[in-house]
């Protein structure tokens, strides 16, 4: 099975290192918008269109199926894409809420969704975690963690920035990290928010992907190849790096 995997940029690299490791596909074709990343400050008639963009990039591969890693692009143009295609279109933020509906949380439990300012604008997640009982939801657009992410920054700049964001909230029990960038300070976050859970869009695609799809770990070693925009080299850099790749 071929997968094609697209992200805004680099960041959608989070969800490829946990697909990469459940095994599931014989090849995996990544594709980063590097040109017009970022897109969670774009309108959602922009997201669709360079969405629909990105789908007919992956026609010259004749893929099996669609990930949209991306969180902003899943926010908007998911619905747009499955219209355009026959195979499966899967975004992150159906896998999210099923991993919360799975787990052995209350439906009083605190969560906290953090994402870019579209897809907060968008108010997605929290509308799906109300439909499946959720009630206590706090949304929180955290644009800042991108860039600091993207840079390689911690310490005390990431912490002065937590302290903005998170300074009206308590006693979260989860934390979607709604953006591809999020997993790589999942572990600062957790931390300062006194240890809470955290939901990650690689882990929960691979979650959705054995439940829904029933797939199962391959023999084979997955071939994956990189494309991008602009600049593939410096994504391919990146994916090096993130995917501890040889
Ligand atoms: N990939 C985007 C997301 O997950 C983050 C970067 C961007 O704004 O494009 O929402």
């Amino acid at each position: 099975m071929r997968v094609g995997v697209f992200d805004s940029g680099v960041g959608g690299l989070t969800v490829v290192k946990s697909i990469l490791k459940a095994n599931f596909f014989e090849e995996i074709i990544y594709y980063g918008d590097t040109a017009r990343v970022p897109y969670g400050t774009k309108d959602k008639t922009t997201i669709i269109s360079y969405s629909l963009d990105a789908l007919e990039f992956f026609k010259n591969f004749e893929i099996d199926m669609f990930i949209v890693a991306c969180n902003t692009a899943s926010a908007y143009a998911l619905e747009e894409l499955q219209n355009n295609t026959d195979i499966p279109v899967i975004g992150v933020i159906e896998s999210g809420v099923l991993a919360l509906e799975q787990s052995d949380l209350d439906d009083k439990s605190h969560i906290v969704v953090l994402g870019t300012r579209a897809t907060i604008d968008s108010d997605l997640y929290a509308k799906h975690l109300r439909k499946v009982g959720f009630s206590n939801i706090d949304s929180i657009a955290t644009p800042l963690f991108v860039p600091l992410v993207e840079e390689g920054i911690k310490g005390s700049i990431l912490d002065e920035s937590m302290k903005f964001y998170f300074s009206e909230i308590s006693k979260v029990d989860v934390v979607i990290l709604g953006c591809t960038h999020f997993p790589l300070i999942e572990e600062e976050i957790s931390l300062f928010l006194n240890n809470c859970k955290t939901i990650h869009s690689g882990d929960a695609i691979v979650n959705l992907l054995q439940k829904r799809y029933n797939l199962k770990a391959i023999t084979k070693k997955t071939k994956i190849s990189f494309f991008a925009s602009s600049n593939p080299d410096g994504l391919k850099k990146v994916a090096k790096k993130w995917l501890e790749l040889e």
